[in-house]
């Protein structure tokens, strides 16, 4: 029985301490390790977490300074990490099988060593290359992120080939959100009243736990079942972990730092009601950081893995409206998303939001040396790019470092594609300008069925082996995926 909405607090992630800085780094370190987590109502939920929450804790580091986070793994399953936006180079990207190892072993999960446990048995028929990658992790992972980038809200989440989806599913994602002087300068809302929101959906079973119905029994074979290889949906929306929360609200502006961490849902958020006159979500950031200047919009369309920093002045309504964030592409429960209930007195706020937020120099797509295509397609047992499914160490693109590329997203159906490495420019969707919400720096862009999309890339920094993907979490899985290597 799902609860009713609107009965629970937001909760707000923890923020993760160092356990040590030096002059020029950052150390942190996670333990991955199932918990039980109160989600619904009288039911504990075990989930797969970062640090026992789920969402993970938040991670704060200013631009530029090192970032070194050493990942234990005491699950019952390899994992990989991936730092979603991070300039980061290769050997820490979290390429998706340089597997972090289960701390117990194979017989502490439960399962039986059995051939091709890690490999990918079946959907890409890549066991020897798993095989290969999997014999040199260890139990843990240090994963270095010098964050030489602007500001911005990242994410982290689980990437291991073939289980990216359950993983993620079970509670493997958390905040990164990285700050710089650009940013704290401006006069945007802070402290209490900088809110990042992890919105997903999930599914629960009879006994409270996640149920992810895509996989096989034995849940040992990588991808998903046929009938989901278009992407799970859940009937419950979680905001931070908790289903359909509520936040006492001062009428004041909020940064909303919103990410969509569900494996496929796509949605349209909109607040209801509106503020008088419209235009209460204004969008002051993308994935990649602050957009040039702010942006009104009555509604915000957010693919998997897309964020958008809008900032809603709750002063625009009358002392005591409950404000809903819905959903306008669900239906019944994801039709729900959160609920601001507003105070009744005037509260000081010496927020505003500039009208220059940023400059931006946007890589010139007429200076691109090369451009290529990439059509997302499904195929008789997957999903493909350019009709292949993933095989890691093939590489279907080789930028030269220091050079702009353009690069053609093709689409059968929708697919959020995402780029590792680097931010892009949205060029055109279909030979027209970009979408209302393509405005910034992007790493990843929502690919509409039977569109095609052009996007500029500066390719910058580290050579090495990085990804292209569908972020459809079940597509992922289902092979559609691709490297590319810089030199
Ligand atoms: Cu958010 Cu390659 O992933
Ligand atoms: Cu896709």
């Amino acid at each position: 029985p799902l609860p009713r909405p609107y009965q629970v607090r937001l909760p707000r992630p923890q923020v993760l301490a160092p356990v040590r800085s030096d002059a020029t780094a950052d150390h942190y370190e996670i333990t991955q390790r199932p918990a039980l987590l109160r989600i619904l109502p009288g039911l504990d939920t075990e989930a797969w977490t970062y640090q026992g929450s789920f969402p993970g804790p938040t991670l704060v580091s200013r631009s530029g300074r090192r970032t070194v986070v050493t990942h234990r793994n005491q699950l019952p399953h390899p994992t990989v990490v991936h730092l979603h936006g991070g300039h980061t180079p290769a050997d820490s990207d979290g390429y998706p099988t340089q597997l972090v190892h289960p701390a117990g072993g194979a017989a502490a999960s439960g399962m039986a060593a059995m051939p091709g446990m890690d490999g990918m048995t079946g959907v890409t028929g890549t066991t020897g290359a798993v095989a290969m990658d999997s014999g040199d992790g260890g139990t843990q992972r240090t994963y270095t992120y010098p964050l030489e980038q602007r500001a911005a809200t990242l994410w982290y989440h689980d990437h291991r080939m073939g289980f990216t989806g359950p993983n993620v599913w079970r509670g493997l994602a958390g905040f990164h959100l990285v700050t710089d002087d650009e940013e704290a300068a401006l006069p945007l809302p802070r402290g209490e009243r900088d809110l990042p929101l992890l919105i997903c959906d999930r599914s629960f079973a009879a006994d409270g736990s996640f149920a992810y119905p895509a996989l096989d029994a034995a849940q040992t074979r990588p991808g998903v079942t046929t009938r989901y290889m278009d992407g799970v949906l859940g009937d419950t929306v979680l905001v931070n972990g908790a289903p359909w929360p509520v936040l006492d609200t001062d009428r004041a502006r909020y940064r909303l730092r919103i990410l969509n961490a569900s494996n496929a849902r796509r949605y349209r958020l909109a607040l209801d009601p509106q503020p008088p006159g419209g235009g209460g979500l204004v969008q002051i950031g993308s994935d990649g950081g602050l957009l040039a200047a702010p942006v009104a919009h009555d509604s915000i369309d957010v693919a998997p893995a897309e964020r958008f920093d809008v900032v809603v002045d709750f002063s625009r309504y009358p002392a005591g409206t409950r404000v809903r964030l819905v959903n306008r592409l669900g239906s019944g429960g994801t039709a729900e998303v959160m609920r601001f209930d507003l105070g009744g007195g005037a509260v000081a706020d010496d927020s505003r939001i500039p009208a220059r937020l940023s400059t931006i120099s946007a890589p010139d797509p007429s200076k691109a040396v090369a451009t290529r295509s990439f059509l997302f397609q499904k195929s008789a047992g997957g999903w493909t790019v350019n009709g292949e499914e993933f095989r890691p160490g093939r590489s279907l693109a080789a930028p030269r470092l220091g050079t702009t590329e353009v690069w053609r997203f093709v689409s059968d159906f929708h697919h959020p594609v995402h780029l590792h490495l680097n931010h892009f420019q949205v060029v055109s969707r279909n030979g027209g300008a970009p979408g209302p919400f393509d405005g910034g720096w992007k790493d990843t862009v929502d690919v509409q069925p039977a569109e095609a999309v052009e996007i500029a890339v500066r390719f910058e920094d580290y050579p090495g082996r990085f990804m292209l993907h569908c972020h459809n979490l079940e597509h992922e899985d289902m092979a559609m995926m691709a490297d590319f290597t810089t030199r």
